[in-house]
């Protein structure tokens, strides 16, 4: 069959293959040690699970408003307020089938032909293929190591056009771990609201983060970058809930009113029973969060010194999220080779740095036991010595 051009723009995953493959060698009796987990290995909190049985219970197995229930957004809403500085009410919110369901309807409602939308690089792996759904071009700005993963203000001046729509920010980022400081994010608040630029922001690794740093929103910083951001979120790797697929848009009515638009006529309602479950997650006991991150961060502790002893590997530090993003110039082999290799020679399963936009780094997630993790680190280590 022919199929429709701009799936032709869409590159196929790169990260997909290579879990298929360490999925297979597992299945067929091989001990994989995995850094390649995109999600927390925690189990979803009881109480959250709670608030969805009771749901199901109580029969609230129906449609609801296709951009989400009211009670939802009211808690977003007065969430947003607390935690975040941020006054959005409830018609400016829009609930969604995860994050990433967020940032396709961002893209569909914001871009067209011809729109550019900048991408500090390293990214995450399905912004650029999603601007390329809508139509648009993504470009992509250097966010050097030696910066700590954050972009340059002058670089991102230089890659303006008189066709730049919107720039993604991600803060904490996947993969870097990288974050933004009040002063990085004023200085792109300026420009972004000089230029009338849109400026997406993804913050879905917001509680995520380490060594008392705090996490700002750029919406945060004034009504007149408030009126061009888009804020996003989502329950996913906060509370362990990757599988119910809840996530969150904040923004001016005008953009949530057309992505209701799109999203009444493509998905409909987030699971009703998810929904329930989110709404338990944000209002709830929060105890559960702090847990998590206190284990991250003993593990993410373990993993980089583990890692900068290995020759040829070279580690950022990350300040938030689960990520190792490391650099592997010093071995001098490109990511993708590095990693079926790793894979292949030393039962180790990571990611290659190439979809994310760097042939010269892997990201090893720590989002797998401390035992697991002295394991995989003795592995690499042994591989290194032998074969490089
Ligand atoms: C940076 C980033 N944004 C968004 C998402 C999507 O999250 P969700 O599971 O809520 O769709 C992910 C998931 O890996 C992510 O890493």
């Amino acid at each position: 069959m022919k199929l429709a051009k701009r799936v032709e723009r869409v590159s196929p995953s790169l990260t997909l293959a290579i879990t298929a493959k360490a999925k297979k060698l597992r299945s067929e009796g091989v001990d994989i040690v995995s850094f390649a987990a995109g999600e927390p290995d925690f189990d979803t909190p009881s109480h959250i699970k709670g608030a969805a049985m009771a749901a199901i219970k109580e029969g609230f197995t129906k449609y609801t408003p296709a951009s989400g229930m009211l009670e939802l957004k009211e808690a977003v809403s007065k969430k947003l307020e607390c935690e975040n500085g941020l006054v959005y009410p409830p018609p400016s919110i829009s609930i969604s089938c995860g994050a990433k369901h967020s940032l396709y309807n961002i893209f569909q409602a914001i871009c067209q032909e011809g729109d550019e939308v900048i991408i500090p690089s390293p990214y995450w792996l399905s912004y650029p293929e999603m601007v390329k759904l809508a139509g648009a071009t993504p470009v992509f700005v250097q966010a050097h190591e030696e910066n700590g993963f954050r972009v340059n203000i002058d670089d991102l001046k230089k890659a303006l056009t008189k066709n730049t729509k919107a720039l993604i920010l991600n803060s904490p980022s996947n993969p870097t771990g990288s974050i933004y400081g009040d002063g990085d994010l004023k200085e792109i608040a300026d420009l972004a609201v000089s230029k009338g630029i849109a400026v997406v922001s993804d913050e879905i690794y917001e509680k995520i983060i380490y060594d008392g740093q705090k996490h700002t929103s750029i919406a945060s910083l004034g009504n007149k970058i408030k009126d061009i951001s888009i804020v996003v979120n989502g329950v996913s790797k906060s509370y362990s809930m990757t599988g119910w697929r809840i996530g969150y848009i904040a923004a001016p009515s005008d953009v949530i009113v057309a992505i209701n638009k799109i999203q009444s006529h493509s998905t409909s309602n987030p699971a009703s029973i998810s929904q329930k479950a989110a709404l338990e997650a944000i209002t709830g006991d929060q105890t559960s969060v702090k847990d998590m991150v206190k284990e991250f961060s003993i593990r993410r502790d373990l993993i980089t010194g583990g890692l900068s002893k290995i020759k040829g590997f070279k580690v950022f530090k990350p300040q938030g999220a689960f990520y190792v993003f490391c650099n592997i110039t010093g071995t001098k082999i490109d990511s993708l080779t590095l990693t079926n290799r790793l894979l292949d020679e030393a039962s180790v399963a990571v990611i290659p740095g190439r979809p994310f936009g760097s042939d010269s780094h892997i990201r090893l997630s720590f989002a797998n036991s401390s035992s697991e993790i002295k394991k995989g680190l003795d592995r690499i280590g042994k591989w290194v010595k032998e074969k490089l």
